[in-house]
């Protein structure tokens, strides 16, 4: 393996925003999902949703004929919805892949400042010298990145279709860099053997999980399965019964014989998991112990940001709306598409 030092991408606290915690009133919480079922009605949107978000969203977006799933689902269906309007509820990258997918539809976030940390990581100027230093690798990114960092790559992957991606590429003889994280860039590095040099960048959220806690927990509920996001450290995915993207999660939850599961990944995840699993038990993996820091504690600070009252703004107040449309130069977002199109195109 080519070893190669980075400075390191991880985002420092300060540059977290701290998760907003706002519970509204059961009468305003129903007031504002009626109002928003009837404003995306009006304007023909179609609401596609990510597994992480509130769960009156993720209901929303079900109800009205929408989506909820992982990232590449939510690629594939905004591409494929005939709405020419498309309201992306999750962080920055996945409004921006609905966008370069379909130039021609208008995509709109509930708040454009739902970031990701892997993709604050990997700044596109950073990242092309990089990419030059090692011109003979074919480049992989993560679809967590920005459209000025997809547009200078080979090839985007998610977590559902990154190991089938890097195994065909390694089996071509193809030497890899990879970016942003270096946890899920190592977990296929270690599963494939595949050449990889890997970029340092992390997410905040997974970053967090505890491995020392992690097996204090096991011995705890020894019947548990343990279901773990690869964004997570290796050590807490050595641990793992089930490794995968959030969709594998939901399905290995449901395949599994287990009646109770430590679930590594943030926690909005749970309300999808009790929904198909209400005689099942879900409980967070720690992110307390050794080296704690717990800025985030299993929540996306940017998945949080997709509040009901966001959504309802962006719905029903066209100044607001406008201000968190997506916009992508159409240079970038035509060189974005092809290793898109090449990753929803992939036959394992
Ligand atoms: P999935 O592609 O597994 O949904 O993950 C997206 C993500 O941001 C995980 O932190
Ligand atoms: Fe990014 Fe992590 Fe949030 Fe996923 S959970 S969007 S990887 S910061």
């Amino acid at each position: 393996m080519t070893q190669f030092s980075l400075p390191d991408y991880t985002l420092t606290s300060d540059q977290v925003p701290l998760v907003p915690s706002l519970s509204l009133p059961e009468v305003q919480r129903q007031q504002l999902k009626s109002e928003i079922k009837a404003q995306l009605k009006a304007l023909d949107a179609a609401l596609v949703a990510h597994y992480y978000v509130a769960g009156d969203i993720q209901e929303l977006a079900e109800e009205t004929g929408g989506c909820v799933s992982d990232s590449l689902e939510m690629a594939r269906f905004g591409r494929d919805h005939p709405a020419q309007t498309l309201i992306v509820s999750g962080v920055r990258f996945m409004g921006e892949t609905a966008k370069i997918l379909s130039p021609e539809k208008q995509v709109f976030m509930p708040t454009l400042n739902a970031e990701c940390s892997l993709d604050l990581g990997c700044p596109p100027e950073a990242f092309a010298e990089f990419i030059d230093q090692h011109a003979d690798r074919t480049v992989v990114v993560y679809a967590n990145t920005s459209a000025r960092v997809k547009a200078l790559a080979d090839w985007v992957v998610t977590s559902s279709c990154a190991l089938e991606i890097i195994t065909a590429l390694d089996r071509a003889g193809e030497k890899i860099l990879w970016a942003p994280d270096q946890h899920l860039g190592g977990y296929i590095q270690n599963q494939t053997k595949a050449d990889m040099l890997l970029w340092s960048g992390a997410c905040v959220v997974h970053e967090e999980f505890k491995t020392q806690a992690l097996e204090d927990m096991r011995r705890v509920y020894p019947d548990a399965g343990v279901l773990v996001h690869p964004e997570s450290p290796a050590g807490v995915i050595e641990l793992a019964d089930a490794v995968g993207s959030t969709s594998a999660i939901i399905n290995a939850a449901r395949e599994l014989p287990n009646k109770e599961f430590i679930v590594a990944t943030d926690r909005g995840i749970f309300h999808k998991l009790r929904q198909l699993n209400p005689d099942k038990v879900f409980i967070e993996a720690p992110t307390a112990g050794d080296g704690a820091t717990c800025r985030s504690c299993a929540h996306c600070p940017w998945m949080a940001m997709n509040e009901l009252k966001c959504l309802n703004r962006v719905l029903g107040d066209a100044i607001y709306r406008a201000q968190n449309e997506i916009h992508i130069d159409s240079s970038i977002a035509e060189r974005a598409r092809l290793p898109l199109d090449r990753m929803l195109g992939f036959k394992a």
